[in-house]
């Protein structure tokens, strides 16, 4: 009995490693041969000069607006001669086709080959019809209407004389207190894959020729999402397997999606920069993804390299950038002033920068820019198209897709006619605000507010309170915000409403400018007076509605605890106040579901769902022991997880059927059905959980997702299959491989709320 069952064992073992089937090579040098090559563009390269090559590498920030620190404009004389000798690759925040005319004029027509340059910006939700900021988006599941968002933003910013954007950032980050969350599609992978995806086919279209699409940019390459405790800039330090299985996927993706370009990162990563780091640019994106594109750097990040400690001067970080793969240097001026003595020295080789200059070439190719430099340029087109009624009608469509309704006791939400309704706070009145960061082309205090939203549905009595500031000063895009901390006049007069009312709605959040790059936090509570603020309204008029504008997870335990109603807004953009009035009066029913956990306390960060089970998950039986994976002063669980957010109807999931075909894949069909009064939309979301690997795997991971429109009593059948792509995961080596074994199957419409089956994969 005990040898048949060690031959069972044996078999099995055998069986198991004859049935992992490794799928993809890790890595795979970047020779440069696979480079598409362009006659037009070859026999340009062919009558190049070093310099002109290297000048190509050379990526200037304009005279205009400032993303980095540098004087504006730079030297603007050095600037000018390097443009009318072709040094000049490309312009960064210069925008409205005059300006862009005016300097692609002097390339083509003072350069001794007329070479045009490309024009790049950070057109991240829009231009100046502002979508919400990406990680709201994301939140609304709707990749359709995420693919119209970024469609829209490409046509504003195309008519102001632009053909680049740097977007989309595709950083997966697990930690609230880094402020370019906002710029994401939150914590997940599987999702902010499909979403980069989505987001590269806006803005580029089918034909990057077009002149109504424009090259995208997927950053940052890679993992500055997991900087250290969320500060910004800092260290990052990862194994293999979650660099494979987290960070990559979503870049891959945008790879698959014919990204034109790539931006490095400011982050180290496990000690080597990411702007000189040889294995994410050669080995993995030009080697082994084979992208055809260019790769610029962040900011000054060649620069960076010797500040990091890796380079001692630029000469060597330029060395060592070019090398590892960075075409373009935005703002450093290390290659224009380095690489040609560095390759004359042949410390770097000249088949580098021609491959750097046949990438960037090539994609000017393909926008056109040979056959006309001034494409963009078109004054008629700038009017026509800049703040069109329909680029508004979408971004409010948009905006009301991205709300997330995140408790509704007692039915408090929507308002009911003729409710007598005061509506409190420093966002009521915001105009600037909920436009969010990053958005430099847009025109401050243009946002709808809630108040102008609330004012058009004139059957309610509204009456508006600031109650506290949230600012001291006027915040610019380059000083801190400053906190308005002592200022509590306007709470008596906030009680005083609140008490002759039925409801009450308060409007509380981070300001605009909170969230972004460089606002890292490390409280994530109400700021300010407004926590005070709330509690003090609560102890007169507990019929609360809160509503959130904010560019991050929020930790919000009390909120949670006792207000009824709380509506996740985040910042909407320039229809930021209709979209809320229509979801708050019923116009919309709410469908959004968090793509990032909201922690309950700062202390539990990096949250995320699809977290390990480690050796001592919380123990089933003996709560009261102590030797498990939690913290003593706080539970484990979000405040509000991944997936979550409410409707003002109900959905039940029903059929849960789950099999494993002759293909060996894993076919999974539910039912669900709207079995509440109202027409509603339900992200149905899918997971598994692989129970053992060589590699141990999440506890939960996403592997699909479908969003449906129920009519009240309607019911829908979904069916779903999951295969080696979405069973498989990349081992330590990076080598994706799928093994046999049990898989539990979920389904729901939230993570924390999941119907459950087990399937054995052969
Ligand atoms: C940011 C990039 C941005 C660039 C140009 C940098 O500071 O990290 O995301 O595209 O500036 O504005």
């Amino acid at each position: 009995m005990k040898q048949i069952t060690i031959a069972y064992i044996m078999l099995c073992l055998i069986y198991s490693c004859n049935s992992t089937k490794d799928m993809s090579p890790a890595t795979s040098q970047d020779s440069g041969d696979n480079i598409e090559k362009i006659p037009f563009v070859e026999d340009l390269l062919q009558k190049m000069t070093l310099e002109e090559k290297i000048g190509q590498m050379n990526l200037y920030n304009g005279f205009y607006d400032l993303t980095g620190p540098a004087p504006a404009g730079g030297d603007a004389a050095i600037k000018y001669a390097n443009l009318s000798k072709g040094y000049v690759g490309g312009m960064l925040n210069v925008r409205g086709v005059k300006n862009v005319r005016k300097l692609q004029k002097i390339a083509v027509e003072e350069s001794r080959l007329g070479i045009p340059l490309i024009f790049g910006y950070d057109v991240i939700h829009g231009f100046k019809t502002l979508a919400p900021i990406p990680l709201a988006e994301s939140a609304s599941w709707d990749l359709e209407a995420i693919e119209q968002s970024a469609r829209i933003a490409a046509m504003e910013a195309s008519a102001a004389g632009l053909n680049w954007t740097f977007a989309p950032m595709v950083d997966i980050s697990r930690d609230a207190r880094w402020g370019r969350v906002m710029e994401g599609a939150g914590e997940d992978t599987y999702l902010a894959s499909k979403i980069a995806t989505a987001r590269v086919q806006g803005f580029q279209g089918n034909d990057l020729s077009d002149p109504s699409t424009i090259a995208a940019c997927a950053k940052h390459f890679a993992a500055y999402g997991f900087a250290e405790s969320g500060k910004e800039y800092n260290t990052v330090d990862m194994s293999n397997v979650v660099l494979h299985n987290v960070i990559l996927p979503p870049f891959k993706a945008c790879v698959d999606a014919e990204v034109a370009t790539f931006m490095n990162a400011f982050n180290t990563l496990n000690g080597v920069p990411a702007t000189s780091h040889n294995y994410l640019q050669r080995d993995v994106l030009k080697g082994a993804w084979n992208f055809q594109g260019f790769v610029v750097s962040d900011w000054g990040s060649v620069g960076e390299i010797v500040t990091h400690g890796q380079a001692s001067d630029e000469k060597e970080a330029g060395a060592l950038a070019v090398r590892a793969g960075s075409d373009m240097d935005m703002e450093s001026y290390v290659y224009i002033n380095h690489l040609k003595e560095l390759v004359d020295s042949n410390r770097v080789n000249k088949e580098d920068i021609e491959d750097a200059a046949r990438r960037i070439l090539n994609v000017k190719y393909k926008l056109g820019l040979f056959d006309d430099p001034y494409k963009y340029c078109d004054e008629q087109r700038e009017k026509e198209i800049i703040r069109a009624s329909e680029h508004r009608a979408a971004v409010l469509e948009m905006a009301k897709k991205s709300i997330v309704l995140l408790k509704n006791d007692r039915e408090l939400l929507p308002i009911r006619p003729n409710q007598k309704v005061a509506v409190i706070g420093p966002m009521v009145e915001e105009k600037n605000s909920p436009l969010g960061s990053w958005r430099l082309a847009s025109d401050d205090h243009t946002a709808v507010s809630i108040r102008e939203g609330l004012e058009q549905y004139e059957n309610i009595e509204w009456t508006f309170a600031e109650g506290v500031r949230l600012l001291d000063a006027a915040p610019a895009f380059v000083l801190e915000t400053k906190i308005n901390m002592d200022d509590r006049t306007g709470i008596d007069e906030a009680v005083s409403i609140a008490k002759e009312n039925d409801v009450v709605i308060m409007a509380l959040g981070e300001h605009g400018f909170q969230s972004g790059e460089a606002r890292s936090r490390t409280q994530l509570d109400l700021p300010g007076l407004q926590q005070e603020l709330l509690e003090a309204v609560y102890a007169v008029n507990p019929n609360i509605v809160l509503v959130l504008n904010n560019g991050r997870p929020l930790t919000i335990p009390w909120a949670k605890d006792n207000i009824p109603a709380i509506l996740e807004a985040w910042q909407l953009g320039t229809e930021s106040g209709n979209a809320i009035a229509q979801v708050l009066m019923g116009d919309y029913n709410p469908s959004g579901k968090l793509t990032v956990s909201f922690p309950r306390a700062v202390g539990q960060l990096p949250l995320y769902y699809n977290q390990k089970n480690t050796g001592r998950p919380v123990p089933m039986d003996n709560q009261e022991m102590v030797f498990w994976s939690h913290f003593g002063d706080e539970s484990n669980m979000p405040l509000f997880p991944f997936g979550f957010g409410l409707s003002y109807t109900s959905f039940k999931y029903s059929d849960f059927q789950v099999h494993l075909n002759a293909d060996n894949n894993i076919d999974v069909r539910i039912k669900i059905a709207n079995t509440g009064q109202r027409q509603g939309e339900e992200v149905v979301q899918l997971y598994i959980r692989d129970l053992a690997a060589s590699i141990t795997r999440p506890v939960l991971e996403l592997k699909g997702f479908d969003k449906i429109d129920l009519k009240p009593g309607e019911s829908k059948e979904l069916q779903f299959s999951l295969t080696d792509k979405e069973l498989g995961f990349y081992n330590d080596q990076g080598r994706f491989i799928v093994e046999a074994g049990q898989f539990d199957v979920f389904v729901g419409g939230s993570s924390d709320k999941l119907m459950k089956k087990t399937v054995d994969r052969k």
